[in-house]
């Protein structure tokens, strides 16, 4: 497979930043039209250019969510936050990605730390989601991260590079190019607070080379990575300009239509 286009200084050119919106259990349907409706309106034409945007709403929104940016030709892709690993079968409750594909849905988060924390999702689930993705073409955007007392412990760098392994072992490379990657430390989801740009840097750097010692160079330079925890419309700009990221991984403040603009709009001066 042919890398994206390489620039001087090694960074990748070709490579538009990714900014997503994980809404986790909020808007019902009907505010999630509203929603969209009204980030459609807020977020420049000029931005939208520089900057990919998905969304995630919850899956009872998915389809009126796709209707909305379908029947309006919004430059939104639309995102997922889980799904299962089988196609089909009895698995009461469950939404498969074979679904979400049929919905044009282009992005699904795997492993989001309140999955792994608060539904037991093991590294092996997270494992045969991320190939679930990849089946049905849709790209996982993979989280990793370390608690509160991982960090204290010293064992951030263990932490992140033992899920990353887990994650991509044994895949082809050209499968792990298409993969994103959203850095998260747990301790900063939804706390307000956020790593120092050094340690953020640390982290990006990290799974880069993990992705490049398991499946080489190329899928290392292809691969996006994310920040996510506590962004805002005043902390992007800096953890995208001073950090390696190619995106952040949005909850809390993408929720606002205002507030997600300001962040994609950070987003594209950043870029
Ligand atoms: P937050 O959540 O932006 O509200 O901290 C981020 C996430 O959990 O993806």
């Amino acid at each position: 497979m042919q890398g994206p286009a390489m620039s001087d200084q090694g960074a990748v050119a070709n490579r538009r930043m990714l900014v997503s919106g994980n809404w986790k259990m909020n808007h019902d349907h009907l505010s999630a039209i509203r929603t969209v409706q009204a980030l459609g309106l807020m977020a420049s034409d000029d931005d939208l250019r520089k900057v990919e945007v998905s969304i995630h709403p919850p899956f009872t929104s998915l389809r009126s969510v796709q209707t909305v940016i379908e029947s309006d030709d919004m430059p939104f892709k639309l995102g997922a936050q889980n799904c299962h690993f089988e196609d089909a079968g009895a698995f009461t409750g469950e939404v498969s990605a074979a679904m979400l594909a049929k919905l044009h849905v282009e992005y699904v988060i795997v492993g989001h730390s309140e999955r792994r924390v608060l539904s037991g999702e093991t590294d092996e689930v997270v494992r045969a989601k991320l190939d679930a993705v990849l089946r049905h073409r849709m790209r996982p955007i993979v989280c990793v991260g370390e608690t509160f007392d991982e960090r204290e412990r010293g064992s951030t760098a263990d932490r992140v590079e033992a899920q990353v392994t887990a994650a991509i072992a044994g895949l082809e490379e050209e499968a792990t190019a298409r993969l994103v990657f959203a850095y998260e430390p747990i301790w900063a989801i939804g706390t307000g607070l956020t790593p120092s740009v050094p340690e953020a840097r640390q982290a990006c750097d990290l799974i880069r080379s993990v992705v490049a010692g398991l499946s080489g160079d190329g899928a290392s330079r292809s691969i996006r990575i994310q920040y996510g925890g506590s962004v805002n419309p005043d902390n992007t700009r800096e953890m995208l300009t001073a950090t390696g990221f190619d995106g952040v991984l949005v909850g809390g403040a993408s929720l606002d239509a205002g507030s997600f603009a300001a962040i994609i709009s950070a987003a594209a001066r950043a870029g």
